[in-house]
């Protein structure tokens, strides 16, 4: 039997529950795993000695809320990333330019210990600390992606327009982003990507 969604949608509580690694009320998750991640990271051969000990578990996963659809519909999920590195470089979220670039997104902190990659496709980078309790509020028209510089899980709530839809490739066609996130003793810094040739649209 079929029945027409509800008109207005139906309001949503989520209980997003970071130390599980999990949202609870939503109605979407994808995963990620270490094979899916071929050519993210700079360093190859400690990729493949990465995917060698590789346990089968995801490297992060996205669990979301999309109670309608439309302009001016929201997304709302829980993304988490392990901590973990390959080579120097931390784990990440392989990143995105929105389709409608101009789609802005919001990323809250709720546990572990990350930082917010952002270029624009004119050539500026952002490096921006998220931790528990602060926000990164991005506009429209920054490539982003996460990065877990910590030693556990990172947890964000995050928040964008559902039509803003995800272009992947951007990144892969300009040789990966403009900055890397490495280990630098206990912390991290960046460190200007070789093999970047510059974002172009297409
Ligand atoms: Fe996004």
């Amino acid at each position: 039997m079929s029945s027409s969604p509800a008109f207005p949608a139906l309001p949503v509580q989520l209980e997003p529950l970071a130390h599980h690694g999990m949202m609870r009320g939503g109605n979407g998750r994808y995963e990620k795993f270490l094979g899916d991640l071929a050519g993210l990271y700079r360093d190859g051969a400690a990729f493949e000695a990465a995917l060698s000990r590789d346990d089968g578990t995801p490297v992060y996963w996205v669990e979301s809320s999309t109670p309608e659809e439309g302009e001016g519909a929201l997304t709302v999920g829980l993304s988490v990333l392990e901590a973990g590195s390959v080579g120097d470089e931390y784990f990440m979220t392989r990143g995105h330019l929105h389709r409608k670039a101009d789609r802005g997104e919001l990323y809250y902190g709720l546990s572990g210990n990350g930082v917010m990659l952002l270029e624009s496709v004119e050539g500026d980078s952002h490096a921006v600390e998220i931790n528990p309790g602060q926000a990164v509020h991005i506009p429209g028209h920054w490539v982003h992606r996460s990065v877990n510089v910590g030693k556990t899980r990172l947890a964000t709530l995050f928040c964008y327009a559902t039509d803003a839809g995800q272009d992947y490739e951007i990144i892969e066609r300009a040789g990966g982003m403009k900055q890397l996130v490495v280990r630098d003793g206990e912390g991290w810094t960046t460190r200007p990507n070789p093999g970047h040739r510059g974002y172009r649209h297409v």
